[in-house]
């Protein structure tokens, strides 16, 4: 552990395989890891059972994100559309800094991190996939979570939130200037996340 803080940011649309090639490069080089999409869940669940959602995100503490059941579909949807409240977004910037300068390291995943959250992090990666690559991953693993649903209703979900995310006016989805894309399509995890490893031990020198 070094007491330097190094920050790789990971952004990306929906079910890109952000989460999987974050976890995996956070244990690779030994870094902490905040999955920022759960910050959003957590306050559209709590919306979801009738909070204010700028009151919901200013309350917002650590445990709310362990709660059970915010990676379902629906809560997907309520976190997008939270999203596109400026003071939401803006409850959420001091956790979400204050995570990223920690010391020995740190990898958020999200949709604004290279461009509003951390735009002086270390590393910027844009991490993205053909609509139809992202759905069927998102189709097979609600289906192993044991939610019922078909596959073309998990395509029009990703498409809603990727149409929703890129043109809010706030932070909306978009690759940073200095970031490098991976478009994980034709990738298996492995190769993705070999790629993103060798971006990131290039940039560490
Ligand atoms: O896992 P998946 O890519 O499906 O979604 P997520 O990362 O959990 O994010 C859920 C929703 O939260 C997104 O559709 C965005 O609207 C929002 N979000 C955001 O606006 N900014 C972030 N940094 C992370 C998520």
């Amino acid at each position: 552990m070094t007491s330097q803080s190094f920050t790789i940011a990971i952004d990306g649309p929906a079910a890109a395989g952000k989460g999987t090639i974050s976890k995996a490069v956070a244990a690779h080089f030994g870094f902490a890891h905040l999955d920022t999409g759960l910050l959003y869940r957590a306050v559209g669940s709590k919306v979801l059972m009738g909070e204010q959602p700028i009151r919901a995100a200013q309350a917002l503490v650590a445990e709310d994100l362990e709660v059970d059941g915010l990676r379902t579909a629906e809560v997907a949807q309520a976190a997008s559309k939270v999203a596109v409240i400026g003071d939401v977004r803006q409850a959420l910037v001091d956790f979400q800094r204050s995570f990223a300068r920690r010391a020995g390291g740190a990898v958020l995943d999200g949709r604004d991190i290279g461009t509003v959250i951390c735009p002086s992090a270390e590393v910027k990666l844009f991490v993205t996939a053909s609509a139809e690559v992202r759905a069927e991953r998102r189709y097979l693993e609600l289906r192993e979570g044991g939610s019922e649903s078909d596959f073309e209703t998990v395509l029009a979900d990703v498409k809603a939130r990727d149409e929703r995310d890129m043109n809010r006016a706030e932070a909306p989805l978009k690759p940073a200037e200095d970031a490098i894309v991976i478009d994980t399509s034709d990738l298996s995890i492995e190769a993705a996340i070999a790629a993103a490893i060798g971006v990131i031990k290039e940039k560490q020198g």
